[in-house]
Formats: structure tokens, sequence, C-alpha cells
């Protein structure tokens, strides 16, 4: 076998080569990694807050409004709140990805325009993935860590969808 990094072996590199190989794939890679950053993605974000949105429709108190915001209306919202690393390519594209898969499941954004049957069903999966710590996405909170639920936040907003869920009857 050709090993690149233990010398003696039957096709050593020489040590110079090595680094020369190496520098070739950074700028190789750091050329890649320009060129991507002028490859469109589609914003998720509208000026309104539509009528049909779920904070809006259940007036939802603040504290638990804003927990859903944080962790949860990137990809289930109309809007996606985009600091500057959400624009780097490329975490766009993951994130691209993730809203338009995110929405089509759950939109909180146009929670009025679900039947009641819908809405019901659509708070009991929440409370699971919630309870589960399937949501929010783990690839998403290792770079967004202030979306992370801590235990009493869990509660708080699983108490919430509860209560929702019941009022719904
Ligand atoms: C990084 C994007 C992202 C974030 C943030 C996120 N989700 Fe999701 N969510 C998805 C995607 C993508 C899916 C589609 C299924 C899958 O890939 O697991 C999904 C699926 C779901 C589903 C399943 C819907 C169904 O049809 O049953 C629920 C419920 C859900 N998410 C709730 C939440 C809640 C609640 C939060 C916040 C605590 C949250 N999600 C945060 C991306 C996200």
């Amino acid at each position: 076998m050709c090993s690149l990094f233990f010398s003696g072996g039957p096709c050593s590199f020489h040590e110079n080569n090595l680094m020369r190989f190496l520098k070739i794939i950074a700028i190789i890679l750091l050329v890649a990694f320009v060129v991507i950053q002028f490859m469109p993605t589609e914003r998720n974000q509208t000026d309104l807050v539509p009528k049909t949105d779920f904070l809006l429709v259940n007036n939802t108190p603040e504290n638990i409004g804003n927990l859903l915001q944080v962790s949860c209306y990137d990809c289930h919202s109309n809007n996606t709140n985009y600091p500057w690393y959400k624009k780097l390519q490329p975490i766009a594209w993951f994130l691209e990805d993730h809203i338009k898969n995110g929405k089509t499941d759950l939109n909180f954004s146009e929670w009025d325009e679900y039947s009641n049957r819908r809405k019901n069903s659509k708070l009991k999966s929440i409370i699971s993935q919630i309870e589960d710590d399937e949501m929010p996405l783990f690839s998403y909170t290792l770079v967004h860590r202030d979306a992370v639920l801590t235990e009493p936040e869990k509660e708080l907003v699983i108490e919430y969808m509860n209560r929702i869920k019941d009022s719904l009857q």
C-alpha cells in the first residue's frame, strides 16, 4: 500500500512533495470556498407577519413566542433570521434545504390555514419532536447554540402546546 504519511513505505513521499501537495489542496479549497459564495440561494423572508401566524392567532405569551422564534421559525415559517454566517456557503445551502422540507411539514406562518384536525396532529407531532429531542435539528443547533431548548424551556413549550391542543376541542 502506498502511504503518504509514513516514510519508508513502498512509495514514500518526500516531505517537500507532501508540503507542496497540501498547499495545492489548501489553495483549491480556498478558491472553491470563494467561488461558492457567489452561487445564489433563495432567501426565505417576507416583510409582513401573516394574519395566519401561529403566535399571532394564539396570542402566544412573549417568553414562549421567543423560544419558538429562535428555535423553530428559521425552518418552519416564512421568515428566516439571517445573521452573516447563515449567508455563508455551504451553510446557506443546507439551511435552504431544511427550510424547504421543514416548511412542507409544518409552517407556523400558515398555521390558521390548517383545519382543526390538522392542527391537532401537528401539535401532537410538535410535542413528541421536542420530547424526543428530534427538533430543533441537531445539525442546526451545532451552529446555532441559542436554539437549544433547556429542560425547563422544553417543559414550558410542551405544556403550552398541550393547552392549545385542548382548546381546539
Ligand atoms: C434547521 C431547520 C429546523 C429547525 C430549526 C426546526 N426544524 Fe422541525 N423540521 C425540519 C425538517 C427539515 C423537517 C422534516 C423532517 C425531517 O427532516 O426530520 C422537520 C419536521 C418537523 C416536524 C414534523 C412535522 C410533521 O409533519 O409531523 C415537527 C413537528 C417539527 N419539525 C417541529 C419543530 C419544532 C417544534 C422546532 C423548534 C423547537 C423545529 N421543528 C425546529 C427542520 C427544522
